[in-house]
């Protein structure tokens, strides 16, 4: 029965290690657990199917739809030059995260009197991509 504690030392490095990696690894965890980060790439293929009505670039020209480029924190119906729906000029609301995932989800639910054709993203993970992407979009 010889206490070696020499042997031990190994194994109490990797618990240590375990569990510095878990201190590290805890906070983004948490993040990651409230709001899972979209998929760039996949929002970048979600979004041809905004670019039959929305010009995405830089050069934020005006197509049926108004232009998407730098639309995240922009307030709602601010592009000069695009004639918006009363309804969509009337709204006071920035285009956060959260009410574009409303918004693009059922667009006339929210917004009863656009002009936005467009039925909706109904996967939540497909709209979680797509704002990933939009964000990019600046
Ligand atoms: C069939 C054409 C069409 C498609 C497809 C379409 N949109 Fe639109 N979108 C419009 C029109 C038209 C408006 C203006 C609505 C209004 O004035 O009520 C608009 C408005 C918007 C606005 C408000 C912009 C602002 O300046 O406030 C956002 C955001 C938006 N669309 C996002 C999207 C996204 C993201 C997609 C793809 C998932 C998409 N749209 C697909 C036609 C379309």
């Amino acid at each position: 029965m010889s206490h070696r504690p020499v042997s031990m030392m190994p194994i109490n490095r990797g618990l240590l290690g375990l569990i510095g990696l878990l201190v590290l690894c805890c906070p983004f965890l948490a993040v990651a657990g409230d709001q899972p980060a979209g998929d760039v790439g996949a929002g970048r293929l979600i979004s041809r199917k905004c670019m039959a009505c929305h010009d995405m670039t830089r050069a934020a020209t005006i197509r049926l739809g108004p232009p998407l480029w730098n639309i995240v924190g922009r307030k709602v119906a601010t592009r000069t030059g695009y004639p918006y729906s009363a309804e969509l000029l009337q709204g006071q609301w920035l285009w956060s995260e959260e009410i574009l995932d409303s918004f693009l989800s059922a667009p006339k639910a929210m917004v009863p009197g656009t002009r936005m054709v467009f039925d909706g993203l109904p996967q939540p993970e497909e709209r979680r991509d797509l704002i990933a992407f939009l964000k990019t979009l600046r």
